[in-house]
């Protein structure tokens, strides 16, 4: 089986991050983004994976060429010239996705993360016998979501309405489809949007299917979501595999701990933390709710909490950073310093707090 990742855009939401990595490559939970997905998508037999991109693919293929190797699945990228949407690249990539078996292939927006229940996709798929499947979950706030109206019993698509003005349900599409090869063959090669101008069309030709997503969903594409995500994720990842979660009298909830990471005496730490590869949090520290990304260290008894820690940077000794903080790579926060929501750009000393929430370029 195929897949194609539609990994365009610039990731702006997700800046200062996005500076420095392309969205898919920002690790989640320690990992790239996009491996979450393309280590799932190889669990259950997908044997080719196309990267629809349009900026920087080097920079994609260079860093997935170990995983290609490692996973055993070939990575390629389709390349667009200008943004062609979220449907246009499948007509790009067209001759990557068909071939002469006539099976569906997967689609993924790169920015959501789940359990990606991929094989229970493709027997719901096979079993309904329409054109599509997607995936769909139920969310407290639907409007800024594709909304899926269907039919309880059978899953049968009645409408799709893309970020909806009024309330017209609470069921929203994941960004997880399954399609068959003909989905290719009411798409034109042009800026096009999958939500706004195919999936309604199938849903009135009663060919498209929605499955609930068993398990957690976000879209992780926003910081405050990306937290969030963490959180659910965790709560994943204790009831499958919570030997990969770390223990301790100073672990609180659930914690993700890099085994090249070192923290010192007298820290606490959780719930929801993740820290990346070669941190050092030295003694006293405190951090919850947040994500600690690779080679940064936290200074004694720094406190961080609701915060993104960007790759490389420091927090000073006695410093207190919160609320959404976001610092971006390589940002040096003083000793003493207060975070209230700082988001930080790269490369960055910061001498003085920062009061409320606001951009530091
Ligand atoms: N190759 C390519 N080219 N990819 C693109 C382009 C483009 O021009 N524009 C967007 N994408 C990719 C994004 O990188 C992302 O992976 C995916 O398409 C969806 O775009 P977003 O910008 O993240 O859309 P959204 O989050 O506002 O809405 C979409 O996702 C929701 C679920 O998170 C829609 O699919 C909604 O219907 C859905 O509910
Ligand atoms: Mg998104």
């Amino acid at each position: 089986m195929k897949a194609l990742i539609l990994v365009g855009g610039f990731g702006t939401r997700l800046r200062p991050l996005t500076l420095s990595f392309p969205k898919p490559l920002v690790e989640f939970a320690n990992k790239p983004m996009i491996l979450h997905q393309i280590e799932a998508l190889k669990a259950v037999g997908v044997t080719e994976v196309v990267l629809a991109i349009n900026y920087q693919p080097e920079v994609m293929l260079n860093f997935l060429k170990e995983f290609e190797t490692k996973l055993g699945i070939t990575i390629t990228c389709s390349q667009e010239t200008e943004p062609l949407g979220t449907a246009g690249p499948l007509a790009l990539a067209r001759d990557k996705l068909i071939d002469e078996s006539g099976e569906p292939f997967f689609v993924l927006n790169s920015d959501v993360i789940s359990e990606y229940p991929f094989k229970e996709m493709i027997e719901f798929h096979k079993a309904h016998g329409g054109e599509a499947s997607i995936m769909v979950t139920k969310v407290d706030e639907p409007s800024k979501y594709g909304v899926v109206m269907m039919e309880e019993s059978t899953g049968q698509v009645d409408k799709f309405v893309e970020k909806p003005k009024l309330f017209v349900g609470n069921k929203i599409n994941a960004g997880i489809y399954l399609l068959n090869p003909s989905v290719l063959d009411r798409i034109e090669l042009r800026p096009t949007s999958i939500e706004k101008e195919v999936f309604p069309k199938i849903a009135a030709e009663k060919k498209l299917y929605a499955m609930v997503l068993p398990g957690f969903w976000m879209d992780i594409g926003q910081p405050r979501d990306y937290i969030t995500g963490l959180r659910l994720y965790l709560d994943s990842l204790r009831k499958k595999a919570s030997m990969k979660l770390a223990a301790g009298s100073h672990i609180v909830g659930n914690v993700l701990v890099h085994e090249t990471a070192k923290i010192g005496e007298g820290c606490l730490i959780g719930p929801d933390v993740a820290i990346g590869p070669g941190c050092v949090v030295e003694s006293g520290v405190r951090l919850s709710r947040c994500t600690v990304m690779r080679g940064v260290r936290i200074k004694k008894h720094a406190c961080v909490s609701s915060s993104i820690i960007g790759w490389h940077s420091t927090v000073g000794q006695w410093a207190r950073v919160e609320n959404m903080t976001i610092l971006g790579e390589d940002v040096h926060v003083c000793d003493e310093i207060y975070s209230n929501g700082g988001v930080v750009l790269p490369h960055k000393e910061i001498k003085s707090s920062i009061l409320k929430p606001e951009i530091v370029m």
